[in-house]
């Protein structure tokens, strides 16, 4: 068995049964997507999928907010796999950088590969699916769908984005519809495209139907 099914097989019990839109599925599309923006984009497919299938193997938002937690698991599993050790650093170092934390917040990415990870995870985020898993994770975290009265924040530091109670429509705000234009590559920037669109008019419907109104009807 070659190490990427190794892997496979060691973490997808530990997914299994997610209710916080952070499944073993969503693990399986972001590695569909990393896989086929690597076809178009090049890099090192091994070390591509590898970083797909562990980028969420410890995330900031289950961990109590360690940032350095994920890449550590994700290293120290490899190692245990008999990886070579350069590959497990790299990654470690992606695993580590591929999260979202905030909107006025840069995000740094060096490598190719990583760049990749990154794009395939955002585009999970966005869309059809990008909408239903944000639902689900306001539910998770037992945040109102949406309340008129409240305003996005467009966070300036990792902290803020991380400890802020919103609500779930203010999310799409504050990350979902920002994320098409951080896009890193070329081929994500034209997946990312109708999806953006699709939350727009998810958005505007949404509206329509909230203020719907029997005199105005
Ligand atoms: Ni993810």
């Amino acid at each position: 068995m070659n190490l990427v099914d190794k892997v496979k097989q060691k973490i997808s019990n530990q997914f299994e049964g997610d209710s916080s839109g952070h499944d073993w599925h969503h693990i399986m599309r972001v590695l569909e997507l990393a896989r086929f923006i690597q076809s178009k984009e090049g890099g090192d497919l091994q070390l591509v999928e590898l970083a797909a299938l562990l980028h969420d193997i410890s995330d900031h938002k289950f961990n109590g907010g360690q940032l350095d937690k994920g890449g550590k698991v994700a290293y120290d599993l490899l190692i245990e796999l008999e990886a070579q050790q350069e590959l497990a650093e790299k990654v470690k170092y992606i695993v580590d950088n591929v999260s979202y934390k905030g909107a006025n917040t840069a995000a740094e990415m060096t490598t190719l590969e990583g760049k990749i990870v990154q794009d395939a995870d955002r585009l999970d985020a966005i869309g059809a699916i990008g909408i239903a898993r944000t639902f689900a994770y306001g539910g998770h975290k037992g945040q109102p769908m949406y309340d008129p009265s409240s305003q996005p924040t467009l966070h300036d530091s990792f902290e803020e984005y991380a400890n802020s109670g919103t609500n779930t429509i203010n999310h799409f705000y504050e990350k979902l519809l920002l994320l098409s234009d951080r896009l890193n590559t070329k081929t994500a920037r034209e997946l990312g495209h109708e999806r953006h669109a699709v939350m727009e008019r998810f958005l505007e419907q949404f509206y329509n139907e909230w203020n719907f109104n029997a005199d105005n009807a």
